[in-house]
């Protein structure tokens, strides 16, 4: 979501006549995208501002613009606390950023936009002039959930969803100019509603009604209205909202790759209930079972919190349990950490420093040991893999499967994979990753020779996120 919003950011910018600068060094605005779910992401932004105040005292006509999350969740006190910041704007009033900076540079006073657009949503419209072979779309945002470790609801608003026309529409551009893969955005992207329907919904309609997914029903338009698109994915889900409808999607729509990132947070009821996540564990079990058997072949990956207030030792042991039980091939795991506004704040933070480390470090040790098991199994298969750019280093392509695994084709350098979707015969595992070459056939079909006028789009790294378990921050 962050990165979508850096992008939106970018773009609102360029709009408005300005243009990137290579370093902060040639730069004459500087905007920190910030995020505020953990502590340690907001120490970051302190320790970065204080850098930045030497940048702003070398030449005081700089700007430097708060936005992001800390921004929403601290407004006017980000400038009292640190004067080096000339602008705070939140997540909501990224399309004022302009606006903004024209007022500062013609002498106005350090400002904050930190304003939820309630009545009128606003979903910037994505790159013009071509993205990637992947992107992302939001459709909806803001959170109506209250778990209570969360700062999200008070950071990002209430839910505000976006009209499926829009939705298809920015795919279908997305797909024009190149892009085949999308991944749906949303806090919980599964609750999504649809404002067309609303209005047009039946008087009396229930629209807890499990065949009623409404998200269900969007994967299902976006299948049917942009054939160009090869695969579709979103993030992140609830698991209450992992209804039938939306399994009985993963079965019937081939375009819906066969892996799932579905945050359980803990493996022990009780900690689930303190989290007030509105699941328990069997239910938990039970519908990703039950996603797993309408879809084989399914993967999910999950995010976990170690040190919950009050997780004891058999908490924490239920938490690996569930970890085996269901197999994830790939975890997020994080320490507890205290958030403003949430529910927990109640809650004594009882778990030592000590022991959330060493629980954390248990938890990547077994999740490592799932992954692992899993891409060494995958070793002499073939993959369909799509190819999102050259490797940060070697002369590799890299790209993911359905299911996710990232996969470096080796020995077809000469070629230009960017956005194809390519088979490969995996030849061996690395950690978090598979290695892999062409087959016969992906390489006869594939274009060439490369496309070098290209340049710098078709040689950008691959931004490599979630690969494999990630540490703490
Ligand atoms: N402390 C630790 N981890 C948290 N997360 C959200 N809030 C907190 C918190 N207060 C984690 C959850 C969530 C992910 C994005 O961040 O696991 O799914």
């Amino acid at each position: 979501m962050n990165v979508h919003d850096s992008e939106r950011m970018r773009e609102v910018l360029r709009g408005a006549g300005y243009a990137e600068a290579e370093d902060s060094a040639s730069a004459d605005v500087l905007v920190l995208n910030t995020c505020s779910v953990r502590e340690k992401a907001e120490q970051k932004l302190r320790s970065e501002v204080g850098r930045l105040a030497r940048w702003k005292r070398e030449q005081p006509e700089r700007v430097l613009i708060v936005a992001g999350c800390v921004a929403q969740q601290e407004g006017e006190q980000l400038l009292r606390r640190m004067p080096a910041i000339d602008g705070v704007i939140g997540p909501d009033n990224i399309a004022e950023l302009p606006r903004l900076l024209g007022d500062l540079s013609t002498g106005g006073l350090p400002a904050v936009r930190t304003v939820f657009d309630l009545d009128a949503p606003r979903f910037l419209p994505p790159p013009r002039g071509g993205s990637g072979p992947t992107a992302f779309v939001t459709v909806m945002k803001g959170c109506n959930e209250r778990c209570s470790f969360c700062i999200v609801p008070y950071t990002r608003g209430p839910e505000r969803y976006r009209a499926s026309d829009e939705i298809v529409a920015e795919i279908a551009a997305l797909c024009a100019s190149g892009t085949r893969e999308v991944t749906l955005l949303g806090q919980t992207v599964n609750s999504y509603r649809d404002p067309l329907r609303a209005l047009s919904q039946a008087p009396g309609a229930d629209p807890e009604d499990p065949d009623e997914s409404e998200f269900a029903a969007l994967l299902r338009r976006i299948a049917a209205e942009v054939p160009a698109l090869r695969r579709l994915r979103y993030t992140s889900p609830h698991p209450r909202h992992l209804t039938p409808s939306l399994i009985r999607a993963h079965a019937e729509l081939p375009l819906l790759p066969r892996h799932v990132h579905l945050p359980v947070q803990s493996g022990a009821n009780r900690m689930l209930k303190r989290m007030i996540r509105r699941y328990t564990r069997e239910e938990y079990l039970a519908r990703t079972r039950a996603l797993c058997a309408e879809a084989p072949g399914m993967t999910l990956s999950t995010d976990i919190i170690v040190g919950f207030p009050g997780e004891t030792e058999e908490d924490f042991e239920a938490t690996l349990s569930l970890v085996e039980e269901v197999g994830f091939r790939g975890l997020f795991g994080f320490k507890y950490s205290r958030r403003p506004y949430t529910p927990a704040l109640k809650l004594p933070d009882d778990v030592t420093e000590q022991v959330k480390s060493a629980r954390l470090t248990r938890l990547f040790a077994l999740s490592e040991a799932l992954l692992g098991k899993h891409l060494e199994g995958l070793t002499g298969s073939v993959q369909e893999v799509l190819v999102e750019g050259p490797a940060k280093a070697g002369d590799l392509w890299s790209g993911r499967t359905g299911r996710n695994e990232i996969v470096h084709i080796e020995g077809a350098s000469e070629l230009d994979l960017t956005g194809e979707v390519v088979t490969a015969h995996i030849l061996r595992a690395n950690k978090h990753s598979l290695h892999g070459a062409l087959t016969e056939a992906a390489r006869a079909a594939a274009r060439q020779p490369r496309a070098r006028a290209q340049g710098s789009q078709a040689r950008r790294a691959l931004p490599v996120v979630n690969e494999g378990p990630r540490a703490e921050g």
